[in-house]
């Protein structure tokens, strides 16, 4: 086979690039920290055979076009492919990678560490020594939520939502689960979504962004959260109308909110939600753990070079391009 043309949008670890260099020793990555701009990415993909980008590149019918009829493969180092037009993917017959699995406890974990850096008020009561406040044990400083006994209400319930409904039956929490698609596991019960607003004291988002869950988190969702409720958004940032969640934290309908995801990313320093005491942000970690970007890097790395050898993708998000 004659060397293809690949392009890495990204500096991705060295346990994928080591993959690839195996198989492909000549290829295009750019060594920059930031993203390439739409510009660049639509200069740069001309002519490539393997294209494997990150959750930061929109891949749509203008980009794909712009690489031209070969392009054999595009391999994301995501589980999340929001970014990526799989219809317009499809339609010209180029298989689209993501890295599912393992990312799966590292994000779970995290949906847990905000749950309890919200709860029980961590980032709050560290501000609070900075500023040189602390002047004494006070038996009502910064109180937080109670865990055991507590209802989680997972909306969701693919991997990741499994995997924080198995950590809460660490915590004794009474676990209930939104996802018509979904058996129950880990002692979790299936609910319709206005039961689980209703009675959830924590609400953990696990779904995709698609154009069904855009703005799933409205004033209506919001409105049917319990007051002393928090909500924790793991997901993608497009999942919540980000203007109104505004509203309801700085009116104390709900007690709190962490998020790791926003729309945009990066949450412009103008933000209205960076003022909010209420609302814990941090930036789309959900996934950063070692052994998770690791192996992230690695299945990309295999979807790409599946690809670039015609042959079937490990993990392949719109198989029916092998129908
Ligand atoms: C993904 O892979 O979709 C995650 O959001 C990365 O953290």
């Amino acid at each position: 086979m004659t060397q293809p043309k690949i392009l890495i949008t990204r500096l991705i670890p060295s346990r994928g690039l080591d993959l690839i260099r195996e198989h492909f020793p000549i290829f295009d990555i750019s060594s920059h920290d930031l993203p390439p701009t739409r510009e660049q990415l639509l200069e740069k993909v001309r002519g490539v055979d393997g294209l494997l980008c990150l959750l930061t590149e929109k891949m749509d019918a203008e980009l794909m076009d712009a690489a031209g009829p070969q392009l054999r493969v595009i391999s994301s180092m995501s589980v999340g492919v929001d970014h990526v037009d799989v219809a317009a993917a499809t339609a010209r017959g180029i298989p689209i990678g993501n890295t599912p699995g393992v990312l799966t406890d590292a994000t779970a974990d995290m949906a847990f560490a905000l749950l309890f850096a919200s709860a029980r008020r961590v980032v709050e009561g560290e501000k609070y020594i900075r500023a040189g406040l602390w002047k004494t044990w006070h038996p009502q400083l910064l109180l937080g939520a109670d865990f055991v006994g507590a209802t989680l209400g997972i909306v969701g319930f693919g991997r990741i939502g499994q995997a924080v409904a198995k950590r809460a039956q660490g915590f004794d929490m009474r676990v209930i689960f939104h996802d018509p698609n979904a058996e129950p596991v880990y002692g979790a019960n299936p609910v319709d979504l206005d039961t689980l607003l209703h009675e959830s004291d924590f609400v953990s988002l696990h779904v995709p962004l698609t154009k069904d869950t855009k703005h799933l988190v409205n004033a209506g969702f919001l409105a049917k959260m319990k007051p002393n409720a928090i909500l924790v958004n793991t997901a993608r940032g497009g999942v919540v109308d980000q203007a109104v969640l505004y509203d309801a934290l700085r009116s104390k309908r709900i007690f709190a909110a962490a998020l790791d995801v926003t729309d945009p990313e990066p949450l412009p320093m103008d933000s209205p939600l960076l003022e909010l005491e209420n609302c814990l942000i941090v930036p789309h970690l959900g996934s950063a753990s070692h052994r998770s970007r690791d192996m992230m890097s690695l299945l990309a790395a295999q979807n790409l070079i599946a690809g670039l050898q015609r042959a079937r993708l490990p993990n392949c998000v719109n198989p029916e391009v092998y129908k």
